[in-house]
């Protein structure tokens, strides 16, 4: 099966403090500047894993452009479909503490989400050649429930992102085949505070998803065979040297077994294996997951 990740491919710049965060203060501390973006995350998992994989996005045309282009080429991706404009990167600024936690952050993605659906129709033809397509939810509601609802004769699975974009798929959830969410995005969806998890997961299917999983960190994954409901341990894990991308390689894993034909069980329990490598390096994506498919 060939795959289409559709979505943003982030320029992150995260500045690290060395000492306590002091406001209104220029901290001393470390800036590093690399690749994110959740579906670039899912498009680098599925390629490390040898997924039939191709990765469509904006590409700007200030430096950071450059730069995103010289890592995509770096991972060998095909993103030759991407999009091309005469804009500014997306952009994901963030200073953490000491600890590496997230003190404050301004994620500009104005342009990725100035996408309109005409902009996808000359790429009708490249598009409809592929067997699934994967989203994250960067792109406006109007361009990805226009896709999604354009595409569905065709397999489509979704990254929720995050509490304020993933209610851009509320109207589009029976074309879905795959949803991840996390226990945030679940309640935000729903509309529910501190939402059960089994029984949000209930309402999902009852409002048309095919299939659905939920992670809360370290706490089970949440996720249904056909009608059923299934809670799966998380591996503890000493170690951990970042969260980043843990959540994006839980799908890959899920995604790469799906297009294989095993069911939503193998699915999850494979996603956990490659997030829990993920769990190991600080960046986003751990290439060392190209050896977990000859498990
Ligand atoms: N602290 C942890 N200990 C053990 N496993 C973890 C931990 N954090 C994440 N994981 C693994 O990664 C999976 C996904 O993590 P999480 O629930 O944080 O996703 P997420 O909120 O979508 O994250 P992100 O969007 O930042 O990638 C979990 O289901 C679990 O298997
Ligand atoms: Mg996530």
């Amino acid at each position: 099966m060939t795959v289409l990740v559709i979505g943003a491919c982030n320029i992150d710049i995260i500045g690290k403090s060395h000492e306590t965060l002091l406001n209104s203060e220029s901290n001393i501390g470390e800036v590093s500047i690399s690749l994110g973006g959740v579906a670039k995350n899912m498009a680098t998992n599925l390629f490390y894993l040898g997924a039939d994989v191709s990765f469509l996005t904006l590409i700007g045309s200030d430096n950071f452009a450059k730069m995103q282009k010289s890592e995509l080429d770096m991972i060998g991706i095909d993103y030759s479909h991407s999009l091309k404009r005469d804009v500014t990167s997306s952009t994901y600024l963030a200073v953490h503490d000491k600890n590496a936690d997230l003190n404050v952050a301004i994620n500009d993605m104005k342009n990725i989400e100035g996408l309109l659906p005409e902009d996808f129709s000359p790429l009708e033809e490249v598009i409809e050649s592929f067997d699934a397509l994967v989203f994250d939810t960067n792109l406006s509601e109007v361009t990805l429930c226009y896709l999604i609802e354009r595409y569905k004769h065709k397999k489509i699975y979704v990254d929720g992102v995050s509490q304020s974009k993933v209610i851009r798929l509320r109207k589009v959830l029976p074309y879905i085949d795959l949803l991840k969410i996390n226990q945030y995005e679940l309640n935000a969806l729903l509309k529910i505070d501190n939402c059960d998890i089994i029984f949000g997961v209930k309402q999902l299917l009852d409002k048309g998803l095919k299939n659905c999983i939920v992670s809360h960190s370290d706490e089970p994954i949440t996720y249904n065979l056909n009608k059923e409901i299934y809670q799966s341990e998380t591996n503890k894990k000493e170690n951990i040297l970042s969260t980043m991308g843990a959540g994006d390689a839980l799908i890959s894993g899920a995604i790469y077994y799906l297009v294989q034909g095993k069911n939503m069980r193998e699915a999850v329990n494979f996603g956990k294996v490659v997030a829990d490598k993920t769990l190991e390096v600080y960046e986003a994506c751990n290439k060392d997951i190209k050896k977990l498919i000859h498990l």
